[in-house]
């Protein structure tokens, strides 16, 4: 049931507001100030090392949690692919938490990943949507996001409830470390509850989208560009756009452009750039000044704040609510994931069961 969407990828979009709101509700201590984990998981006060495996959107997930664990618990993390991973043969000592996400928790490396480390590691976390998976089953402690069954191939809710539930994980983790305090923990807490309505606004905005993704379906090539927390984001908006507009998309770590990329700019390809006006917005920009000198057409999604500083000259805006610096990768998936969807629909593709590829990946 498409519950009146004319997909279910734009089903799910939508449900995000309520995924998330179900996945706080269920996390949260009922005064609003605390994380519940299971008694499984471990106290990450004797944790040396945080190991993240996954595929495709999952590892997304996984990298912009390596921001989140590294900053906010000043926990060292190693992110990688699950099938690099599993062949590398990396040392796994028993100061290390393995953690494996996936929606479907049955793709074939995430498992091989997993049981790799099922001996090795002190202990193997997963966050999971399906709960009876083989991942799930196999883990030490396993992680619900709750985002309900997932059926468009192309991911979107099931990786905002990822990305929620591994912010979650990474302020439980800072306040057994001694890194954040219950003041702060509280303010960060409240600051998630009024997400779900912030996302709304977000998803007001489709129309907006719409327009802008009606010229990228002219593209043969475009360009994501993001920045800190962004460039998961970035990365995450190539890849939905490729998975189901079959256009090529590519995304760059912002700083990366003059090591090589910037020689692809011309007016031909579009540069989409996710910049909120966070620490690291000027450095950002001026990246992207360097891609509309040179012709480069820029979307630039970013904040009122972002839009009055550096709206100047680009060719077209996305403008989001302002949310704090660490919630913007939940906030900035939605354009991503609205641009990849109506670019879709402008190039007449299978949104939901796009070409060549499969719900659940169970071979290698
Ligand atoms: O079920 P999993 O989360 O383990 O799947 C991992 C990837 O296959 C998956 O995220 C894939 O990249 C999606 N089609 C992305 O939209």
């Amino acid at each position: 049931d498409k519950g009146g969407h004319k997909h279910f990828m734009a089903k799910e979009i939508a449900e995000q507001p309520h995924v998330i709101g179900e996945a706080l509700n269920h996390y949260l201590t009922a005064d609003g100030t605390g994380i519940n984990v299971p008694e499984s998981l471990p106290d990450f006060r004797g944790v040396e090392r945080l190991v993240l495996v996954a595929c495709g959107t999952a590892y997304y997930a996984c990298v912009t949690a390596k921001y989140w664990f590294e900053r906010i618990a000043r926990l060292p993390v190693e992110v990688d692919i699950a099938s690099e991973f599993r062949y590398r043969e990396p040392p796994v000592t028993d100061g290390t938490v393995a953690l494996f996400v996936s929606q479907s928790g049955e793709t074939a490396d995430t498992l091989a990943a997993l049981r790799y480390c099922a001996d090795k590691a002190a202990h193997v976390v997963s966050v999971v949507n399906v709960p009876e998976s083989s991942i799930a089953r196999e883990s030490g402690t396993a992680l619900p996001i709750l985002a309900g069954v997932e059926v468009g191939v192309a991911s979107t809710k099931a990786f905002t409830c990822q990305l929620t539930v591994l912010y979650l994980l990474a302020l439980k983790a800072a306040q057994q470390r001694g890194h954040l305090d219950a003041d702060a923990l509280t303010d960060r807490l409240s600051a998630l509850r009024s997400l779900p309505g912030i996302l709304n606004h977000a998803l007001a905005q489709d129309r907006s989208a719409k327009k802008v993704a009606r010229k990228l379906a002219e593209a043969d090539d475009i360009l994501f560009l993001g920045r800190g927390l962004m460039y998961p984001l970035a990365m995450e908006g190539a890849l939905k756009l490729k998975e189901i507009s079959y256009i090529h998309a590519e995304a760059y770590a912002s700083g990366e452009l003059k090591h090589g990329p910037i020689a692809l700019i011309d007016k031909r390809m579009p540069v989409v750039v996710m910049a909120p006006k966070d620490k690291l917005f000027d450095k950002t920009v001026s990246n992207m000044q360097e891609v509309m000198a040179r012709g480069g057409k820029v979307t630039l999604i970013t904040d009122e704040a972002g839009l009055d500083e550096a709206g100047d000259g680009v060719t077209n805006t996305l403008v989001m609510p302002t949310v704090p610096d660490d919630l913007a990768p939940i906030l900035y998936a939605i354009p991503a994931q609205q641009l990849a969807y109506h670019t879709a629909i402008a190039k007449g593709t299978d949104v939901d069961q796009p070409r060549n590829l499969a719900k659940s990946v169970t071979v290698e």
